[in-house]
Formats: structure tokens, sequence, C-alpha cells
């Protein structure tokens, strides 16, 4: 069929040229890897601890931020001795400055190669009129206020250096598919990053976007995020507990549980390998959308109308019994 019609062959031809050279563009490397330090922040778990792991066995320096003492020690035991661990709460000026001290220290005049704002929570996540707004600031600190924080105090040691920031969004920072303040964090990251890649250009910083589909991780673990569910359902008042209906909880538990079991992928490296990119290729991409899901459903899904996202949520999500 395609050859038969001259404007088809055409398209087809153009988009094997596009493919080709951008697999040529995106395999020059930087040189010199094994000088050139990166920091990643909350690397206790997830994609951080799996990124400290595989730069660090490529002989790239990681100073690794670890949210607690045991994921620093954890994280030690794992990786060789150059992998350097620091305590790091993104939320926590005060953590961020000492963050600061110590990677000035390690890196000397050379700079700091690379900066992966990678911590994150996901709950509270939940039906809207279920929050307060403290459930929004709590997502707020660390996602996006954390991640603003902690680049504008590492910008001095990555201008030296002609560095790179590699912010993790998400397909949530895309779609809004859950209500509370995961994906107004994701959608704030997403902003930050194009207004930072736009400033900083003239200084030769490079900055990418991570998007992840679904992955298994702690933010996305049907455990942690039922416990939490429930708890906003028992502090409820009354007459919004009757609106949805006694079996609503359940119905809605057991809707995101099936959701995430389909479509989460244990498959970190998938995640890790466009953060490494970004890292070390001469020609790091703007966005990076990681996963099956990510690629051929979500980001799809956003360039189409909003009726159609709100129909997915609809489909995948159960009515309150009022309506
Ligand atoms: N998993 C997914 O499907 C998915 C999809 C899209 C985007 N993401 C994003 O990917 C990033 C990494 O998440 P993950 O999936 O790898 O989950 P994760 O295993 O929970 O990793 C998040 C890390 O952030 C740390 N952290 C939490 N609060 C912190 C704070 N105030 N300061 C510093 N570190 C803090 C956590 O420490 P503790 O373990 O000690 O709490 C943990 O190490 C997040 O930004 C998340 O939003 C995940």
């Amino acid at each position: 069929v395609i050859q038969s019609h001259p404007l088809l062959s055409l398209a087809a031809l153009l988009t094997i040229v596009f493919l080709i050279c951008r697999f040529i563009r995106d395999s020059f490397k930087v040189d010199s890897l094994a000088q050139r330090h990166v920091l990643i922040t909350g690397c206790d778990s997830g994609f951080g601890n799996f990124l400290a792991q595989q730069l660090d066995s490529k002989g790239i320096p990681v100073i690794a931020g670890c949210f607690s003492e045991k994921g620093a020690a954890d994280l030690s035991a794992l990786t060789s001795s150059k992998l350097k661990t620091l305590q790091l709460n993104v939320t926590d000026s005060a953590s961020i400055k000492r963050a600061v001290e110590f990677v000035r220290a390690e890196v000397g005049q050379r700079g700091l190669w690379g900066l992966v704002n990678n911590a994150g929570i996901s709950i509270p996540i939940g039906p809207i009129d279920w929050l307060k707004p403290e459930d929004f600031t709590k997502i707020l600190d660390v996602n996006l206020l954390g991640v603003i924080d902690v680049t504008l105090h590492f910008l001095p040691l990555l201008k030296r250096v002609q560095g790179r920031v590699v912010n993790v969004a998400s397909i949530f920072g895309r779609l809004s598919l859950a209500g509370g303040g995961y994906c107004p964090s994701k959608y704030g990251v997403e902003a930050f990053s194009d207004s930072l890649r736009r400033d900083m250009q003239p200084f030769g910083i490079k900055v990418s976007i991570i998007e992840p589909g679904f992955f298994k991780t702690a933010v996305t673990s049907s455990k942690m995020i039922e416990g939490d569910l429930k708890r906003l359902w028992d502090r409820l008042p009354q007459d919004v507990k009757d609106s949805y209906g006694t079996t609503y909880l359940q119905e809605y538990t057991e809707a995101q549980k099936l959701s995430l079991g389909i479509l989460c992928s244990s498959d970190l490296s998938k995640v890790t390998n466009c953060m490494e990119h970004a890292l070390t290729a001469c020609y790091p991409r703007t966005r990076y959308g990681a996963g099956w899901d990510a690629k051929l459903l979500w980001i799809p899904l956003s360039y189409m109308p909003s009726f159609m996202a709100d129909f997915v949520v609809k489909v995948l999500l159960p009515f309150p019994k009022s309506l």
C-alpha cells in the first residue's frame, strides 16, 4: 500500500531517515566520564538507587543523596568506594546547604557535572474532596519546591562545568489522572524545567525531563496507597461519605490495584537508561518518555482532546453511588 502512494512512500522514507539520524546523534558520548561528578537525590530506593548503582558500575563518580541513614548505609554496601553518600532532605534548606558544602569539597574546581532531581513522594493521593490543603502542600514541598530549591543551590557548581540537570517528572505531568498534589507537582516540574532550560541555555547547561509511565517502586505500592486512602476516608465527614456510598472506598482501591497491577513494569532500567543518556550523551534529549505505557498510551493521549482523558478516567475509576 505504501509503495503505491507517493506521499506515503515519502513519509515512510523521511521517518526512516529521521530515525537513523536520531540514532546516530544519540550515540555520541561525552568524554572523561570518570572525572564528571553526578549528584542524585532520593537514592534510598527506586530509580535513584538503581541509577546510583548503574553509574557507579560504569566508573562515573556518584554522590548519592539519601533521605535516611539506613538508605545511605545500604547503598554504600552495594557500591564501590568511589560512590559517596550524603544525607539530604530536599524540603530542608539547611540540609541542602550542607549538601552543597559536601559536594563542593568533593568536586573541587571541576564543578558538578550532573544533578538528578529524583526524590519524590506520591501520597496523599485520592479524590480531591477527601483532601485538605496541607495534603497538597506536603507533596508540593518535596516534588516541586524541593526540586527548585536543590537546583537553585547547585546552579553555581553546574555553571562552572556547563553541566546537566535531569528532572524526574512523570506522565502525570502531562495528564492529571489522579486527585491530590502529585499531578500539580509534576506539571510544575515540567514548567520549571522548561524555563530552566531556556534560561540556562546561554551558560551551556542542558536540562532534560524524564517522564516515566508506571513502574513498581515505593511510590506505586498499592498497599501504601490503599492504607492512605483508608486514612483519608476515615477522617471524612459523614455527608461526604454518604455522597460516595458505603462501597466506594473498596471499589476505588480495587480499581487502583487492578490498574497498577496491569500497568506497572518492574524493569527500572527503562527509566535509568534515559537518565544515563541525559547525563552522558553529547546531545541529550529535552524529554524522555520511559516505559511502553508512557510512549504508546499516556503521551499520545496527552495530545488528544481532554474529553478522551476524561473518558479514560471514567472507565478506570468507579462512580459515586449518589450520582
Ligand atoms: N514509580 C513510578 O511509577 C514513577 C512514575 C513517574 C515518576 N516517578 C517519580 O520518580 C521519582 C523516584 O520515585 P521512585 O518511583 O523511585 O519511588 P521511591 O522508591 O519511593 O523513591 C523516592 C525516593 O525519594 C526519597 N525521598 C522522599 N522524600 C524525600 C525528601 N524530603 N528528601 C529527599 N529524599 C526524599 C525516598 O526516600 P525514602 O525511601 O527514605 O522515603 C526515596 O528514596 C519520584 O520523583 C517519582 O515521583 C515514579
